[in-house]
């Protein structure tokens, strides 16, 4: 009854704004991610009769009780499926660093649902973890695959056809992502507290809903093509666009700082000077840039010169979740 499952983080090239069911983490709108090659969760899962509670360690200390209770009532979902009332020992070691600028919730729940579900001997297939993985948080549900990744919102009320599948290998087409780092400090507003106000009180958000849906067809042409210009235009827009809607919120927010703003100018300078380099924002304040290989080293440098940029992370395509001996 043990197992040990690893994942990575992922980047949403559109993003995932806005649930219609929260319980299920069911998404108004479908995404599309890279899954990246640099920073990952490495969780075991250990159940045992003899244990009376779930006991969580992160990177070898106790969980705190908020966050102990996630993820028991994440495994409370596998209980219910399985029909076993038995409690389990978790151990999460995560290669995410906070100043990486990127969720861990992603890589969290990816690999604690492919670890959990092994453990319990559940036997479910990529599509299975990826619909459990999406009950944790609803990112972690993209990070199952490795590469480029599509997760369908699906229409069903139950959530059975709201789960991520591949649609291109990372080595089909290998481009670069710079997480440019810019604060650490934990954001005000949560993607979950953020995405509900604005689906709530935003009177920009039906909008959002249909934009997105016609910038994922746009960006599924593009990596077919594989055409940089036609996907970066569609993930900057993108991201623009979802950030928009949280001006409209009630109360208004906004996760950007004045240096998130100098990072987007100087990006967009370095288009007007040839280069091609696109950002995207998620709920923070940190901004990542996509752009091709050969153009990685001089954009990093570029930024490193910025004096309020903190560091930049390098990041490439990187594989979906899998086992390890424990
Ligand atoms: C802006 O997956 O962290 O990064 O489902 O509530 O856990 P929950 O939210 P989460 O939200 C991610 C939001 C985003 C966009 C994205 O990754 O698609």
């Amino acid at each position: 009854m043990k197992a040990t499952a690893r994942a990575f983080t992922n980047i949403a090239l559109i993003k995932y704004w806005g649930k219609r069911n929260e319980s299920l983490f069911l998404p108004m709108n479908s995404s599309l991610s890279i899954t990246l090659d640099k920073f990952y969760t490495t969780t075991s899962v250990q159940f045992c009769e003899c244990l009376t509670k779930d006991v969580v360690f992160l990177n070898h200390s106790l969980m705190d009780e908020k966050e102990t209770r996630k993820i028991t009532s994440f495994l409370d979902r596998l209980r219910e499926i399985s029909g076993k009332r038995v409690n389990a020992i978790v151990n999460t070691m995560n290669k995410v660093p906070i100043s990486a600028g990127l969720a861990s919730s992603a890589s969290g729940f990816a690999a604690l649902a492919a670890a959990a579900a092994k453990a319990m001997n559940l036997n479910l297939d990529k599509k299975g973890l990826s619909q459990l993985a999406r009950q944790g948080s609803g990112s972690a549900c993209r990070s199952i695959y490795g590469g480029y990744v599509e997760w369908q919102r699906g229409e069903m009320e139950d959530g059975t056809d709201s789960y991520a599948s591949p649609i291109m290998d990372g080595q089909d087409w290998n481009l670069s992502i710079l997480s440019v780092i810019l604060s650490s400090e934990p954001k005000k507003v949560s993607s979950r507290d953020g995405m509900k106000r604005t689906v709530e009180s935003s009177p920009f958000y039906s909008n959002w809903v249909a934009e997105a849906e016609k910038d994922l067809q746009t960006a599924k042409n593009a990596i077919s093509k594989r055409d940089f210009e036609m996907l970066g235009k569609v993930v900057e827009a993108n991201a623009l666009k979802m950030h928009a809607t949280t001006l409209g919120a009630d109360p208004p927010f906004m996760y950007w700082q004045g240096t998130t703003y100098h990072v987007m100018q100087k990006v967009q300078e370095l288009r007007q000077s040839g280069i091609q380099a696109y950002f995207t924002i998620d709920a923070g304040p940190n901004v990542k840039i996509l752009c091709q290989p050969e153009d990685e080293q001089y954009i990093r440098k570029e930024m490193l010169d910025l004096p309020f940029v903190q560091d930049v992370h390098l990041c490439h395509p990187g594989p979906g979740v899998t086992y390890l001996s424990n």
